[in-house]
């Protein structure tokens, strides 16, 4: 809402998909994985937010009409717990509901009709974030629930982020881009390849309504819960990136494996994510189940998804110019998994395992300077 907040798009944890309301969804989980976060080398890549989802709080609030945080998962309040995230130069969001109650059957309170005491609670305890959530709302209009919130979030004072989670069912893309963040696009994730795929077919068309400030917002990543293959996963991250969508880990990182560990944290897939001018990438073809999707990059190259759909490995072909790069005598192609430079003439192809991508990202010449990047490659300052 050019307020100068995500400018890229949001980065960070947060617990829902790992934990749902369960009891091991509490300040000890959240200070592990703030940990972790930094001790991997999470921080360093760019996450930042460590985000609490439903059931923080207890049903009731109390005699002030403050929501209070649910003593056995958070002994110490959410203020130390800010305290504690933001010692390790990250930052808290919470979550709540722009209802009477948020999702949860215990009936947790939402903030309808108490914004502004709510956001004023969160601003105290030095939240930087809000996760606003569509469950019993009454049936008040979308655009007046979402922009009163807005409105007391900007009350405070406090840059705080704010996302909408409406579940894309009254088109924010249309209305949100001066009211929120990042809004949700469509219904909850869960961790199987059909969810994420119908997820990401929901999202791509959305791609000119993203932009720094204001971005689609395809739900959490389940990369690391189990459900899907490691070339699924590769390919959920893949595509987040190329969509400019927030990445929002949605794995517990004090169980995850190597393999999650590296894909998190793939710094020049991140890259693409965080470009800061800020395209979500466009379909340039999707005959057979074949996806081509580029995204446009600051410094002018392209990053370019071969994404296969089907059931079998295909060979995935477009070219340079269909991504929209300028004629060139040559070009040079960067493949962000496997972490190697080529070069072409003009033609891309891969041949892609069944539901794999393989990231390129594309740039006219065959010097590329300016990339890789230390920094995308891990190498700074060495
Ligand atoms: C619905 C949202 O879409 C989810 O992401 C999660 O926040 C749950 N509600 C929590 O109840």
């Amino acid at each position: 809402p050019g307020d100068g907040l995500a400018l890229t798009p949001p980065m960070g944890f947060n617990n829902w998909n790992s934990t749902h309301c369960r009891a091991e969804f509490d300040a000890a989980m959240v200070k592990g994985v703030a940990d972790l976060i930094v001790d991997k080398g999470l921080k360093d890549a760019g996450y930042e937010y460590v985000n609490l989802d439903d059931c923080w709080a207890l049903p009731r609030r109390d005699a002030d009409g403050r929501l209070v945080p649910d003593p056995a998962r958070f002994p110490d309040g959410i203020g130390a717990l800010a305290d504690y995230v933001h010692a390790k130069g990250l930052k808290l969001g919470i979550y709540t509901s722009a209802g009477t109650k948020t999702c949860n059957d215990a009936g947790f309170p939402g903030a309808l009709g108490h914004e502004y005491g709510d956001a004023r609670q969160f601003a105290d305890w030095g939240v930087d974030y809000l996760k606003y959530d569509n469950c019993h709302n009454e049936g008040v209009d979308a655009v007046r629930r979402y922009t009163t919130m807005r409105d007391a979030l900007a009350a405070t004072g406090r840059p705080i982020v704010y996302s909408i989670c409406e579940w894309g069912e009254n088109e924010p893309w249309k209305w949100a881009e001066d009211v929120g963040h990042l809004w949700r696009t469509t219904g909850d994730i869960s961790d199987d390849w059909g969810s994420m795929l119908s997820i990401l077919k929901q999202n791509l068309p959305l791609d000119r309504h993203a932009g720094p400030g204001h971005w689609n917002d395809p739900d959490m990543l389940e990369v690391g819960n189990g459900g899907m293959t490691g070339t699924e996963y590769r390919t959920h991250f893949s595509m987040w990136a190329v969509m400019a969508a927030p990445l929002l880990i949605g794995t517990d990182l004090r169980t995850a494996t190597p393999e999650t560990f590296e894909i998190l944290g793939n710094r020049e897939v991140v890259a693409v994510d965080q470009d800061p001018l800020g395209r979500q990438g466009r379909v340039v073809s999707s005959e057979g189940g074949r996806w081509v999707v580029a995204k446009e990059m600051r410094d002018g190259s392209r990053a370019v998804a071969l994404f296969n759909e089907s059931d079998a490995p295909q060979r995935i072909t477009t070219d340079a110019g269909a991504v929209g790069l300028p004629k060139a005598g040559g070009y040079t192609v960067r493949d962000l998994w496997q972490h190697r430079t080529t070069h072409t003439a003009g033609g891309l192809s891969a041949t892609v395992p069944a539901h794999g991508t393989v990231l390129l990202r594309v740039a006219a010449g065959s010097g590329w300077a300016q990339y890789p990047p230390a920094v995308a490659l891990g190498l700074e300052g060495s």
